[in-house]
């Protein structure tokens, strides 16, 4: 089956939700999202958007937070748009009928505080900000008549010259994006998806770890699609573990957001002992590849499984009214916030890096947009501070749908012949175990050898095993029907092989990627961005 839309959307986060909003005024717009449209990064986010709304802030103050956090590695004009579009995204959020928290005069937001910001700056929905958003967008998209949501349809692979008739052609200099092929998971079969513009918002790669705070649908997709169709993707090893995820044999990796030590929790050891103060001058509010660090370090000094956040010092009903959500989800677990520590372990969370991007969304590809998550556009450098990704998802996100329509207006002409997919010599095999297992062995080694702290010693057996994994999934791929289950096996493994091959490169410590064979930052070897393209690999200070 053929479809084919003006604008072609992977994704129902806030990235492609809000694109969406934007673009369809221009013409019809086809969003797929590979299970429901609510499942998203986006529907979990708890702290909320950081944007300077704070008479005692400043756009400067920002800039140098988001600076101070990203370790040296951002690009300035990126972090400066993100900063001075934050009270625009978050009025237009409003404008779409998100009802943020008010602060007590009603007239203003009520600001939260978290980490590596030295103000307060958070506009946020109590602790379910996410999912105001994502719903609120969600019920936008619906009402208009140009935008169609396809739940169930799994990109697999974006059409470029590479797909088309009559192979044997040469393209050695631009390629173009016309689309994706895409499994419909309730017909199971695949299909063409065709446009002149696509945009990739496809979201994060927590699930490459064994233990995340993401959803299941981040698997890496966009990452591992863009990369196989020849664009750049940089700094992959800068996945940031969020160090404060539940530690429950019943929820495991729920996020307690850092806003709870933004309103005055502190982290302690089993004994009680607070330790932050004892490594950061900001204490439990430091950058957060700091705060993960440290948790990892006191956890390994004692051999204990877990720290915990204490927020039993707090007004007990203030806590209860500001966070409903994690309150409520630590009573259905026995545990009572207001007079009981909760144990906590860092997860990962948010990939830094993506496909490289300029700063309205364009690609190497003719064609292809990418923001959100999935995009590597220069805001967060080495490690991203709080609460600055949905505001770059909706703050690029807008950029792009500009560019996106200049780029229509401009590419008139019409589209090749594309042929449909071809699965000849694929079949039905019953092997599921495989797919199990190997997803697993990924998770777990990227956990054990990738995590917090690297040695070269652990990078380079990750590298020998992705290797070997890798190349049987890929075998088994090439001779099999696709299912969700395959493709995300396939995409994750790939992700996990690009996280690999950055942080195997990278001969320092910085930001969110720490090896104690070089332990110290070194401004003058490695002070830029790790780009991969195919089987090259290199340092650029801006990467596109
Ligand atoms: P997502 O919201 O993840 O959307 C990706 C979409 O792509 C999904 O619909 C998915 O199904 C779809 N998709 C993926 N692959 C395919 C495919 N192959 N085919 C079709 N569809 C596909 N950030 C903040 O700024 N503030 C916070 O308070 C905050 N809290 C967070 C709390 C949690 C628990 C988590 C997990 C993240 C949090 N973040 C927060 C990060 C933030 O939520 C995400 O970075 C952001 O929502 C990403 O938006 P996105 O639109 O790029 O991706
Ligand atoms: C949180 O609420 O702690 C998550 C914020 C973020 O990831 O930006």
């Amino acid at each position: 089956m053929i479809h084919q839309s003006d604008f072609l959307i992977i994704g129902s986060g806030a990235a492609g939700l809000s694109f969406a909003l934007r673009i369809a005024e221009e013409g019809s717009v086809i969003i797929l999202t590979k299970k429901k449209r609510a499942d998203s990064n986006t529907n979990y986010a708890q702290g909320g958007i950081a944007a300077v709304f704070n008479e005692n802030d400043s756009y400067d103050q920002h800039i140098t937070d988001t600076l101070e956090a990203g370790d040296g590695l951002c690009d300035p004009a990126a972090v400066d748009t993100i900063v001075r579009e934050g009270p625009r995204s978050i009025e237009s959020l409003r404008r779409w009928g998100v009802a943020f928290t008010a602060d007590k005069s009603g007239k203003g937001f009520d600001l939260g505080l978290e980490g590596g910001h030295r103000h307060k700056r958070i506009v946020h929905v109590l602790d379910k900000t996410g999912m105001a958003v994502e719903s609120t967008l969600l019920d936008r998209v619906r009402e208009h008549p140009n935008i169609k949501i396809l739940e169930d349809c799994i990109a697999i692979e974006l059409i470029t010259e590479h797909h088309l008739m009559g192979g044997g052609k040469s393209y050695q200099d631009k390629v173009h994006c016309w689309g994706v092929y895409a499994l419909n998971n309730t017909t199971s079969r695949v299909e063409t998806f065709l446009s002149r513009v696509t945009l990739l918002a496809s979201g994060g790669t927590g699930q490459v770890y064994l233990h995340t705070t993401n959803p299941a649908i981040a698997t890496g997709d966009g990452i591992a699609m863009a990369f196989r169709a020849g664009a750049p993707v940089a700094n992959l090893e800068f996945m940031q573990f969020h160090p404060t995820a539940l530690f429950h044999p019943q929820a495991d990796s729920f996020l307690i957001s850092e806003a709870v030590r933004g309103f005055g929790a502190v982290l302690r050891t089993q004994k009680g002992e607070a330790f932050m103060e004892k490594y950061h001058p900001m204490k439990d509010l430091a950058p957060r590849d700091i705060v993960a660090r440290c948790i990892d370090k006191e956890m390994k000094k004692r051999g204990d499984e877990c720290v915990f956040l204490d927020a039993t010092g707090l007004d007990a009903e203030r806590v209860r009214k500001r966070f409903p959500q994690i309150n409520e989800k630590l009573l259905q677990l026995n545990i009572d916030m207001t007079r009981e520590y909760i144990p906590v372990v860092p997860a990962a969370h948010y990939m830094c890096g993506g496909v490289v991007t300029d700063l309205d969304g364009r690609t190497a590809i003719e064609g292809l947009f990418v923001t959100g998550e999935a995009a590597c556009t220069g805001v967060h450098g080495a490690n991203r501070l709080a609460s600055n990704s949905l505001l770059e998802a909706l703050a690029f996100s807008r950029r792009a749908a500009l560019s996106a329509r200049e780029y229509f207006r401009d590419s008139v002409n019409a589209l090749p012949r594309i042929p449909p997919w071809d699965d000849r010599g694929t079949y039905d095999h019953e092997e599921w175990v495989l797919i199990s297992h190997d997803r697993r062995e990924v998770r777990r080694l990227m956990w054990d050898y990738v995590g917090i702290v690297r040695t070269d010693e652990r990078l380079n057996r990750a590298q020998q095993r992705i290797r070997i994994v890798g190349e049987q999934i890929e075998a088994f791929y090439k001779k099999t029907r696709v299912t969700e289950a395959l493709l995300e096996l396939r995409n994750l493994a790939q992700t996990a092989e690009l996280i690999i091959r950055c942080a195997v490169f990278r001969k320092e410590s910085r930001g969110l990627h720490y090896n104690t064979d070089y332990p110290e930052r070194d401004d003058v070897n490695w002070a830029g961005n790790t780009v991969l393209r195919g089987q090259d690999i290199r340092l650029e200070r801006h990467c596109l």
